[in-house]
């Protein structure tokens, strides 16, 4: 092979390769699970449980695992202002959803859904439930009485 025949082969495959690991290095960021604080309208979660070491990073998302819910809820992370509150009950037949970075997998039969919940592949046909989300000074309030 010459030399401009195997730089265009092999670069052609190095790209997909050098996408393939961003995806994996977001996919295997590991996850932050706290139990948050039930309060009879909703759940608090201090905003604080975002922050990654202390240079001013914060993780995209953290999941909540709470013995008096029935399902984790993940959090994601937009930015100060902006987070969405997602109920891992699958819209097809309730199994639990897996997060995966910003993707949102049913391992039972292959629904995906994206960090707002909404449903990006089938079967489900409909979104996850989602909460609103209050952001109230340091805290967030999850107010679990209503759906957004
Ligand atoms: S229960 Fe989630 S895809 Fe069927």
């Amino acid at each position: 092979m010459d030399r401009r025949k195997f730089i265009k082969t092999t670069c052609s495959a190095c790209v997909p390769a050098s996408l393939l690991s961003s995806f994996v290095l977001n996919a295997c960021t590991p996850t932050q699970y706290i139990t948050g604080q039930l309060d009879k309208d909703g759940l608090i979660v201090n905003k604080d449980q975002f922050k990654i070491g202390d240079k001013g990073s914060f993780a995209s998302f953290i999941v909540v695992r709470n013995e008096n819910l029935l399902f984790p809820i993940c959090i994601y992370r937009f930015n100060e202002s902006d987070y969405s509150a997602i109920w891992l009950k699958c819209a097809h037949m309730g199994a639990e959803v897996n997060v995966v970075g910003d993707t949102l997998q049913c391992p039972a039969h292959g629904s995906e859904y994206n960090n707002r919940g909404v449903v990006t592949n089938g079967p489900a046909v409909s979104n996850l439930r989602t909460f609103p989300v209050v952001v109230r000074q340091n805290d967030l309030f999850i107010d679990l009485r209503k759906q957004s």
